[in-house]
């Protein structure tokens, strides 16, 4: 091939890979100044309020418990004095459609201000096995888990328009991404996620989502989990990973606008272990989840 061509492709390429930099650069330079954290409350919520508080101007924070969301706002306050922290009291599970008064909280707290970043982690668990799991517990993991997610989305969306760079973080799970024994509820519920916000991103392409998809995490989760066998419930593991540490990559992954963000990363393994040999998978998760010797 002539020279001249190999160097004008070779130009050219460069060329590209340049203004996709710059995009990007310029894309992470557009800061947020409202964020709406669900579930701040405790765990790995209450961990992405105290590391968000300082980033931004407004910071909303939600759950049902006034008392440990008056603590988590008083904490963000001390880290960030001149950051504006909103608590709202509100139950965000969608039982039935005639069910969105906490997402109305929600909406008349933002009021028509422009929100910059929605982060949707609000969630409980479930401990079941598919053949058993009772179908009541699955619509409450449901109705947390997916449906509350998705109705305050649609609410907020406007909101979330009037943003120069609007975001949505969905905090789904390792267990969204990987069929996993006895947590078949839950793992249902996140699975969901990854349909409607992968959907929403086709259509909405200015709304950048990241789907933030954690292993263990050492909080209450497994505390408050649905179970018809309390024995069933595991303790929490020594593996399981710091919520601070988790909201930091999270928040990490969000400002570079990443699609998808797997924490610990190493997970990365399994989701690729479950596209090429599912069945392999399967059998592997069935002996370290005890159900083969
Ligand atoms: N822990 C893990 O191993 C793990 C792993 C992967 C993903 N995740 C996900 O991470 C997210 C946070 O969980 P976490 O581990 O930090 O557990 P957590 O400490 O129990 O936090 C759950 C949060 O959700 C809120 N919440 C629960 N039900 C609600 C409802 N009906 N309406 C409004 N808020 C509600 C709770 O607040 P109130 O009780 O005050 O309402 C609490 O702030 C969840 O979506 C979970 O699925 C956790």
């Amino acid at each position: 091939m002539d020279i001249g061509v190999i160097i004008a492709v070779i130009t050219a390429f460069c060329a590209v890979l340049y203004i996709q930099i710059f995009l990007q650069k310029k894309k992470m330079q557009v800061s947020m100044e409202s964020v709406l954290i669900t579930g701040a409350s405790s765990g790995l919520g209450r961990a992405m309020a105290l590391q968000m508080a300082p980033l931004v101007t407004k910071l909303y924070i939600t759950g049902r418990s006034r008392e440990r969301l008056a603590v988590v706002a008083n904490e963000c306050r001390v880290l960030a004095p001149n950051t504006t922290v909103v608590e709202i009291i509100a139950d965000l599970s969608i039982l039935s459609p005639t069910d969105p008064s906490g997402v109305r909280a929600l909406t008349t707290a933002v009021g028509d201000e422009p929100l910059d970043c929605l982060v949707l982690n609000a969630g409980i668990s479930s401990h079941d096995s598919a053949a058993t799991v009772p179908l009541e517990d699955t619509r409450r993991v449901f109705a947390v888990n997916t449906f509350g997610p998705i109705a305050l989305t649609q609410a907020l969306l406007p909101s979330l328009e009037m943003s120069p760079c609007p975001r949505v973080v969905v905090v789904s799970s390792i267990q969204g991404l990987v069929p996993t024994p006895r947590r078949s509820a839950y793992s249902a519920s996140k699975h969901a996620l990854h349909g409607f916000f992968g959907a929403l991103q086709i259509e909405q392409p200015r709304v950048r989502v990241t789907m933030a998809c954690p292993g263990w995490l050492d909080t209450d989760l497994r505390k408050s989990s649905l179970t018809s066998s309390p024995g069933a419930k595991p303790k929490n593991s020594g593996r399981a990973m710091a919520p601070e540490a988790c909201a930091k990559v999270i928040i990490d992954g969000v400002l570079k606008q990443k699609r998808q963000v797997i924490v610990p990363g190493w997970f990365r393994c399994v989701v690729w272990a479950r596209m090429v040999a599912p069945g392999l998978l399967g059998r592997a998760m069935a002996v370290v989840y005890g159900l083969k010797k």
